[in-house]
């Protein structure tokens, strides 16, 4: 199975980057314990030749690369930081290069960061309708962290707070339960709370 990271910043010293590298570790932990071998690759639309990605030159070799990515792919985690309470145009001028079915058969989990909670419902009103348009068979739940909730250290790495641990570890199961056909353990947990046992009822005569 292939994996792709698809990147949305414009910043080279990114939390959305961070966020996004955070997801996929936790990600290759998970699918290393059900089955090794999968493939990641990643791209970052900002390390793309800007005036190819802006005037939709599909035949560069970069943007080609870039696009093939997205169709060999099984799985894209894609990542944005909140810009006008949208997601980014750097990341929209990619996704209008892909064909309109550039999605089709495809999960999805996308992930964005913004400066506050304002915009967090930026990934389903404005995200999630493109995915849909590009026929994603499967866009899940959105993971959305503010900056604050996101805590670089230069000798540790990304420490994220725990709302937001529990988020990526609710997306990593759902996308490896959607990967691999299993169910996931949040599905096993709303299962075993519906089939609580119930005390048997007595009929009064
Ligand atoms: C041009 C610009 C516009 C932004 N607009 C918003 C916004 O509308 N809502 C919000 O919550 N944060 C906004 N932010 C803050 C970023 O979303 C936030 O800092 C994000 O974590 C930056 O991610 P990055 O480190 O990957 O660039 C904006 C930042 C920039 C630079």
């Amino acid at each position: 199975m292939s994996i792709l990271l698809l990147g949305g910043s414009p910043a080279a010293v990114s939390s959305t980057g961070r966020l996004l590298d955070h997801v996929a570790e936790k990600l290759a932990e998970r699918l290393g314990d059900i089955r090794p071998g999968h493939r990641y690759t990643k791209v970052q639309v900002r390390e793309l030749p800007a005036h190819a990605l802006l005037q939709a030159e599909t035949s560069d070799l970069a943007i080609k690369r870039a696009i093939a990515a997205v169709a060999d792919a099984d799985a894209v985690i894609i990542a944005t930081p909140v810009y006008k309470a949208s997601y980014t145009g750097l990341l929209k001028a990619f996704l209008d290069l892909l064909p309109q079915d550039g999605l089709a058969g495809k999960l999805v989990l996308p992930l964005a960061t913004g400066g506050s909670q304002s915009h967090m419902l930026a990934l389903d009103y404005a995200l999630r309708p493109v995915l849909h348009a590009l026929d994603a068979r499967h866009v899940l739940a959105g993971i959305y962290a503010t900056s604050s909730q996101l805590v670089w250290n230069e000798g540790s790495g990304l420490a994220v707070d725990q709302a937001i641990a529990w988020r990526v570890q609710a997306g990593v199961e759902g996308l490896a339960a959607a990967l691999h056909g299993h169910k996931s353990w949040l599905e096993q947990l709303a299962q075993a709370s519906f089939v609580a046992p119930v005390a048997p009822i007595r009929l009064a005569r």
